[in-house]
């Protein structure tokens, strides 16, 4: 009768050995994947104002436009002359695509759903709902014989 007794005994304390061992297990599979499923919220740095490299960039002065990360944000800097610049928000008002600068057509264009902004950011054409936010560009002193840096900051 007692060796049956410690029969059972040997069998739920490997029965709770095992759940203990599978449920460690488990937690240590599950809690990595639910804390990369949901990061902690950590504010960005607010960012006001960006360098946006020299006049002469070769990428400016071809296309006459460049993207350029303003925080976590894309803006679209565009040249219009010799030392004329623009910069609005890069991201379309209608579903979020990235628009960029048709320097032959003199617009801003989005090639998700063909929407169109003017020079001033606001939307003339196609689905996009709203204006483009528009940032301030100003040109700052590169120093002894550098050329002049584009900055951009929130207007
Ligand atoms: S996302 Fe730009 S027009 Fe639709």
């Amino acid at each position: 009768m007692e060796s049956k007794n410690a029969g059972v005994g040997r069998r739920s304390f490997t029965n709770w050995f095992l759940g203990l061992s599978l449920g460690g297990l488990m937690t240590s599979i599950v809690y990595p994947v639910f804390r990369f499923m949901s990061p902690p919220d950590v504010p960005e740095a607010a960012t006001n104002e960006v360098e946006a490299g020299p006049v002469n960039d070769p990428e400016l002065v071809e296309k006459g436009f460049k993207i350029v990360r303003f925080g976590a944000e894309p803006v679209l800097l565009v040249q219009l002359g010799q030392k004329e610049y623009r910069a609005f928000a890069a991201t379309c008002t209608h579903l979020d695509c990235i628009v960029e600068y048709q320097k032959g057509d003199q617009r801003i264009w989005c090639n998700c759903h063909n929407g169109e902004y003017d020079l001033n950011g606001r939307n003339v054409a196609g689905p996009p709902p709203k204006p483009l936010e528009v940032f301030a560009v100003n040109l700052v002193n590169g120093g002894s014989g550098q050329p002049e840096t584009i900055v951009i900051s929130r207007s």
